[in-house]
């Protein structure tokens, strides 16, 4: 009975992890950046993630065996103010009430530095 326990409470705490992990995102900055810009970065980064779950994802997001997958946008893609306007999309959705356009600078920080898809 104690036995039984025991392993359900390693496989709660198993999940658990895997649960905490499964939205976390890593950055790829520069190596030559200093830790304070980094620093500095790291938490633009994560407002951006946040101002993004928000205001993209819902379109943006996939899912690929139950992990949800932010798009790897090209740095071509991510600029900036032409987005509001380069897609019909968009135009209709991302006016200056969605997203002010400092928020739109700090997602596009988010989108630029956030460790590839396909690099592990
Ligand atoms: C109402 C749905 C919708 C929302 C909300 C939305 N997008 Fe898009 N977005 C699209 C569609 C549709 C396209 C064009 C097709 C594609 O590339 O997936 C697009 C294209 C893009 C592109 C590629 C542009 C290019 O030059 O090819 C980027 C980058 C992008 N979106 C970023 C964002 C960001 C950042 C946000 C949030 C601030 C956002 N999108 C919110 C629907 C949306």
């Amino acid at each position: 009975m104690k036995f039984y326990f025991v392993v359900v409470g390693i496989l709660l705490a198993v999940c658990f992890v895997q649960c905490v992990n499964q939205n976390k995102v890593t950055y790829d900055l520069p190596e030559a950046m200093l830790p304070h810009v980094k620093q500095e970065y790291l938490s633009r980064c994560e407002k951006g993630k946040i101002l993004y779950d928000m205001n993209c994802a819902g379109c943006h997001n996939t899912k690929v065996k139950g992990k949800v997958v932010v798009p790897d946008f090209t740095p071509e893609q991510l600029k900036g103010y032409e987005l509001r306007i380069t897609n019909a999309r968009h135009s209709e959705t991302l006016t200056d009430t969605t997203v002010t356009e400092e928020e739109l600078g700090i997602i596009m920080t988010f989108l630029n530095y956030k460790k590839k898809n396909d690099s592990k």
